[in-house]
């Protein structure tokens, strides 16, 4: 069997994708999708030394054929993203696809340093304000600036990443440390659980707002990324989860990649869940 009708339409040659917070964990996973695919890969982060390992990471496994380009920029500033826009644009000619990826991404599982000051009650205004000025504003922000060159277009499409805590809520027994007293135990905090639901909401005026516009817009809830937690965090989380597992983050790419293409044409305003399942117990 040679011909193929159908998997040609995961091909995303010469896209310009951006994905934001692009030298993270995810950032590296969106990276090789849309290498994979074919397309540019343009990584903005706040700090360039993970958005240079990326790069070097998808040289080293794709050979001097990967496009990817890393730009320092802060999103939360809509004259920095402007900024992108322009030299993308100047480069480029057209922005085709957005990942809004990036968020603060408090690690309070097992092992981490014990955030006393996190819990609910006494959680930081400031902290507050500025998960939601990465995770939530700046993802409206890139929308608008970006979304503006799609709209001019008549094309393009925006995946935010969400979080199976976009969809239910921390259980939080998996945090608690033995043998520290209950005000020091670590939470998750509750800015992560607003931005990662809010994100939906975002998706889906977008999807609604865009339709006429052929940009479709929607979410990804990745879950649970095994990321050398300690065992015994693992063993917890792992009970709830029906395949009694976290994530390998190589198990999105193939998402990802779906996702941000014309395999997925009729798709717009859709959550797709991958949690092994957390969310439906
Ligand atoms: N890791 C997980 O288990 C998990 C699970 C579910 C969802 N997610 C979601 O996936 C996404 C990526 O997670 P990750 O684990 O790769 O996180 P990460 O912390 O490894 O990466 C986030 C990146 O965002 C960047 N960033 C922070 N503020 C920024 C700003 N103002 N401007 C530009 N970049 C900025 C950081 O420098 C960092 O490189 C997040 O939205 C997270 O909520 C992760």
């Amino acid at each position: 069997m040679s011909k193929k009708i159908y998997t040609e339409r995961f091909d995303i040659s010469g896209k310009v994708c951006i994905v934001t917070g692009g030298g993270g964990l995810l950032g590296m996973k969106h990276a090789e999708a849309i290498t994979e695919g074919g397309g540019v890969a343009v990584l903005l982060d706040i700090a360039p030394g993970g958005m240079e390992r990326v790069k070097q990471k998808l040289e080293e496994e794709y050979g001097g054929d990967c496009k990817v380009e890393c730009m320092v920029c802060d999103i939360t500033s809509r004259e920095a993203l402007e900024g992108v826009r322009e030299k993308l644009l100047e480069k480029y000619g057209h922005i085709d696809v957005l990942i809004n990826n990036a968020a603060n991404n408090p690690k309070v599982e097992g092992g981490s340093k014990n955030l006393g000051a996190i819990r609910f009650c006494n959680f930081p205004l400031d902290m507050w304000n500025q998960d939601i000025a990465v995770g939530l504003t700046g993802a409206m922000l890139c929308a608008q600036v970006f979304g503006e060159t799609m709209e001019k277009q008549n094309s393009g499409v925006v995946l935010n990443i969400s979080s199976d805590y976009g969809i239910i809520a921390p259980d939080q027994r998996i945090y608690r440390k033995e043998g520290i007293p209950e005000e020091e135990q670590t939470v998750k905090p509750v800015s992560y659980s607003v931005v990662k639901h809010a994100l939906m909401g975002l998706t889906k005026y977008l999807a609604v707002y865009w339709a006429g516009k052929g940009i479709r817009v929607n979410t990804l809830c990745p879950a649970s990324l095994e990321n050398g937690q300690d065992p015994e965090f693992q063993e917890k989380i792992g009970k709830l989860i029906p395949l009694g597992r976290m994530s390998d983050p190589d198990e999105y790419v193939c998402t990802i990649l779906y996702m941000i293409s014309d395999a997925a044409t009729y798709m717009t305003g859709a959550t797709v869940v991958l949690d092994g399942g957390r969310t439906i117990w």
